[in-house]
């Protein structure tokens, strides 16, 4: 039985949410491997919207058990807020698993986001602001706290002790800041302790034993390839491993594991924050796709930059991450456009360039290459079948196959869970 990676295929917010949300009960976990708080998806079940940001989607598919892998930064309130918030809502939450190397993002992050973000200025990234960033540097600096640090309290105040003794001088020093206090910090996290306890689960051994047993594991990525601290346009990137490898090394499942990998693609292409974004429109054209896909963020509401399809990024996409799939959303929103224009290469320095530039500068300069392709009047919202979607939407997607060098399997036609037309199906039934 299969292990299925979802990973987004553009700069994040392609529908991953609703992606993994429809596999639903074939499943029998979904895990969330990299990221935080910084992620937004969201699902729309029955005309009801549940806006997730830490939390995988699978917490809405009643039986599947929802884990949060080591690869993951949690913020404990937020953690629990969602929980108290699902639960209200009469979603039923006792089966989310945490693992106990999962790091934690502490109060003093959040605040160390906002200074670094301060102090690049004009060269600042547009982070969402929740500590994400400055955690995983704690990660790979070796002075991260994790969940387990919080069963164990003289520890875990020497290891916020340690944390602190860094970024108290910085903030005193650059900023004449008041130091955080370190007990402060401490008293906060144990007082998680006793909730987060009866959550806690070898991840890593439990998905392997599951595999063994013929079980499903989904993998929720957060963010996307171009996201990606290694993959993506960095310095304008998140800090952890979006792309599909992250699920492995975010979970302790090896590669050789992973059946299918799935890209998500909007059929245009949004990015949140700074950075380069070569089909960007600017002006009215920017602003129809934008008001056609609602596109506000889900964590921080910032408006989203809009683009055409790029198809550079597409297969760049499928290259990094081995695609086996793309699913493409949010074809619906093309609707009533007389032409459609898709980005086959880029002009960098008067040269066609077709594979993703190494060089950041390059990136910078690239000019897309368009080709146009007709487009359709007809709702296409309630189309169930590839055969029901109008000549010309049917021929865009099978461009944009052809373009991307992998199979498109679906294609989202609005945002509730049945508005998808499935040609190859992911999981077998
Ligand atoms: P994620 O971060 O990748 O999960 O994506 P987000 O949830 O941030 O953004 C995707 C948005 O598009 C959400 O509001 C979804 O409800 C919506 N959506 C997903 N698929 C479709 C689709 O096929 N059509 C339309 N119109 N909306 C969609
Ligand atoms: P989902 O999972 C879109 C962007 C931020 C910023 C950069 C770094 O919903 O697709 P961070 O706070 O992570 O240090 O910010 O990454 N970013 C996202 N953009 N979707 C996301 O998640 C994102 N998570 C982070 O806007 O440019
Ligand atoms: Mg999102």
């Amino acid at each position: 039985m299969p292990a299925v990676i979802i990973v987004g295929a553009q700069w994040g917010d392609e529908g991953k949410g609703k992606a993994s949300d429809q596999l639903g009960t074939k499943v029998d976990y979904v895990v969330k491997y990299n990221g935080g708080n910084n992620a937004g998806h969201t699902v729309v079940v029955n005309d009801e919207k549940f806006a997730l940001h830490l939390l995988p989607a699978g917490i809405l598919t009643p039986n599947c058990t929802p884990v949060i892998a080591n690869g993951v930064v949690v913020d404990l309130e937020v953690l629990f807020s969602e929980i108290e918030q699902l639960n209200a809502r009469g979603i039923d939450t006792s089966k989310l698993r945490i693992s106990n190397n999962a790091h934690i993002i502490p109060s003093y992050n959040k605040k160390m986001d906002a200074v670094n973000e301060r102090m690049l200025g004009k060269r600042k990234l547009g982070t969402t602001g929740r500590g994400i960033g400055p955690t995983y540097a704690d990660k790979m600096n070796r002075i991260g706290i994790r969940v387990q640090d919080l069963f164990d309290p003289s520890i875990l105040r020497q290891k916020v002790e340690g944390a602190l003794y860094q970024k108290n001088s910085m903030l005193m020093e650059l900023f004449a800041g008041e130091s955080i206090d370190i007990d402060e910090v401490t008293n906060d996290l144990l007082s998680y302790a006793d909730r987060i306890k009866p959550m806690l689960m070898n991840v890593t051994a439990e998905l392997n034993h599951a595999l063994d047993a013929g079980k499903t594991i989904v993998f929720e990525g957060g963010q996307a390839v171009m996201l990606d601290i290694d993959h993506g346009t960095y310095p304008f990137v998140t800090s952890s491993t979006c792309s599909a490898a992250g699920a492995c090394s975010g979970s302790g499942v090896g590669p050789r594991r992973i059946d299918r990998v799935v890209g998500v693609a909007k059929a245009y292409i949004t990015r949140v924050g700074e950075g380069p974004f070569p089909t960007e429109l600017f002006g009215e054209e920017g602003q129809r796709l934008r008001d056609a896909g609602m596109e506000y963020g889900t964590t921080t509401g910032r408006p989203r930059r809009c683009g055409w399809y790029d198809a550079v990024v597409a297969r760049y996409a499928t290259m990094v991450n081995s695609l086996t799939d793309i699913v493409i959303t949010k074809l619906d929103v093309l609707t009533g456009l007389e032409q459609i224009p898709v980005c086959v290469a880029y002009e960098i320095d008067g040269k066609r360039v077709v594979d993703m530039p190494e060089s950041q500068s390059d990136m910078h300069h690239a000019k897309p290459i368009y080709e146009y392709f007709a487009g359709w009047t007809e709702d296409i919202s309630q189309c169930a079948t590839f055969a029901d979607l109008p000549a010309n939407a049917q021929a865009y997607i099978l461009k944009l196959e052809e373009l991307s060098g992998c199979r498109i399997s679906s294609i989202g036609v609005g945002p509730e869970r049945e508005q998808t037309i499935v040609r190859t199906p992911l999981l077998a039934d």
